[in-house]
């Protein structure tokens, strides 16, 4: 049995959290169970580039999605954070607006020269529900044809209540759409990356009723050449709107946008995580043609006011105006999968690392591979790392900390051969096994 820490505060405190808080967190990934149940440090006290101290004192390297994707600059980048306190020593809110979100959208729409028009919120799924309800608006049409994992919003979930699983192969299988309402069915439909027969399939069906198509640009493959076109044109010829979700996507693979790299305009763009670099930000630009029906409905909320997201977004975009930040964080996303290719030839054990070297996912090729990868996780926070099954780099990322991280690695893939060798993966993790996707906790 894996030794157990003597004092675990964040153990103890997240079993708190699950009496007082209904799935222990605010966020699915952020859950202990998704990395390794009873073991993984779910609180931390400070956090900075890519270090974080847990309750108890310790220290980690962060290998994991810094921040689910949000924190692109490292933890409390000096000039984004000096940038907030600013804002927040002379009043972050107030009854009157704050003029950063005017010059926010003016340096979005300098970076997208398509679009006219931005609105703004505080994260990702919001801001994809409000372009969702613009498409609605603009097209006076109800249905919305997607690829992939756009929030938590019952336009969203609707499409589980079509058929139980049509939302499994576009982030986490088992996303159960219980609260969305019956009448919401049929409203949402999935379609595959890549497969413009499939969205095809869907105008043909539905076309008259098609408020929008809302996708990533890419997230983990990179777009056949006839793709992204091919969307534009079906849009154009059933007058539906193309939304791009940027929420990922974008600043972390280049300055702005994913999509300025593929020459396809969309009508609206989305971007939240890393624009504000830790702090709550989502923005929503597009064609004024488009954008203009945001006036004929209700979008409004006292918090989208607030000066510390357009500010810190400001300062985001500029450290990565200055820095080449996508580069970086592409060149220690492919360090971190050549040195792992390596290191897994060098003791044959089978490890896949996909999608791109900025959001790099891995996973081990065993037939309980779920528990090999909590076995790994939880050898590796005791030599000062969190891990698991993505790496998503950072500017604060080095090559110096990839050369710690591997060192690590290679004991604890020495002991993972041995364990699948030996077949005793589950005995020697002694815990509980990390969860795969959604799930009831209790
Ligand atoms: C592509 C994409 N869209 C939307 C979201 C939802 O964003 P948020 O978690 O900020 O609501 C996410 C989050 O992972 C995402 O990756």
């Amino acid at each position: 049995m894996a030794d157990t820490p003597e004092t675990n505060r964040s153990r103890d405190l997240y079993r708190e959290a699950r009496r007082w808080i209904p799935g222990g967190t605010q966020l699915l990934s952020k859950r202990p169970e998704m990395f390794a149940p009873e073991r993984w440090p779910a609180y931390y006290t400070d956090a900075h580039g890519c270090e974080v101290v847990d309750l108890d004192g310790r220290k980690y390297l962060d290998f994991t999605h810094n921040g689910v994707g949000s924190c692109l600059l490292g933890y409390a980048h000096p000039r984004v954070t000096a940038a907030v306190v600013d804002r927040i020593q002379r009043g972050s809110m107030c009854s009157l607006n704050n003029p950063e979100e005017v010059t926010l959208a003016r340096k979005l729409i300098e970076l997208h020269p398509w679009a006219e028009q931005a609105r703004f919120a505080r994260c990702g799924g919001e801001s994809l529900a409000i372009a969702v309800r613009i498409a609605r608006a603009a097209t006076g049409r109800d249905v919305i044809a997607f690829c992939g994992y756009h929030g938590w919003s019952d336009w969203y979930l609707a499409a589980n209540r079509s058929a139980n699983q049509a939302l499994d192969g576009h982030l986490l299988p088992g996303l159960s759409p219980a609260g969305v309402p019956r009448g919401l069915q049929g409203t949402a439909l999935p379609f595959g990356y890549n497969r413009l027969e499939e969205l095809a399939a869907i105008i043909r069906d539905q076309g008259r009723n098609l408020a929008a198509v809302v996708m990533e640009p890419t997230r983990h493959t990179p777009p056949l050449p006839e793709f992204l076109p091919g969307v534009r044109q079906l849009c154009d010829d059933c007058g539906a709107k193309l939304v791009f979700d940027e929420v990922t996507t974008g600043l972390r693979f280049r300055q702005g946008g994913k999509h300025l790299d593929y020459g396809v305009i969309p009508d609206m763009a989305v971007f939240a995580k890393a624009l504000g670099n830790g702090h709550p930000i989502g923005a929503v630009i597009g064609r004024a043609s488009t954008m203009e029906a945001a006036q004929n409905t209700f979008i409004s909320s006292t918090y989208w006011t607030e000066g510390v997201g357009p500010t810190a977004a400001l300062a985001t975009l500029e450290v990565c105006g200055e820095i080449d930040v996508a580069g970086h964080v592409r060149s220690i996303g492919e360090q971190f999968r050549d040195q792992w290719q390596t290191l897994a030839k060098k003791h044959e054990l089978s490890v896949t690392l996909g999608g791109y070297p900025a959001l790099t996912t891995l996973a081990f090729g065993h037939e309980d591979a779920a528990a090999l990868m909590t076995l790994f996780t939880v050898r590796m926070l005791d030599h000062g790392f969190l891990a698991g099954s993505g790496f998503y780099p950072t500017l604060a990322h080095q090559p110096e900390h990839i050369d710690k991280f591997m060192s690590a690695a290679e004991h604890v893939c020495m002991e993972l051969v041995d364990a699948v060798q030996q077949g005793d993966v589950r005995t020697r993790l002694g815990s509980p096994v990390k969860h795969g996707g959604f799930a009831r906790l209790t």
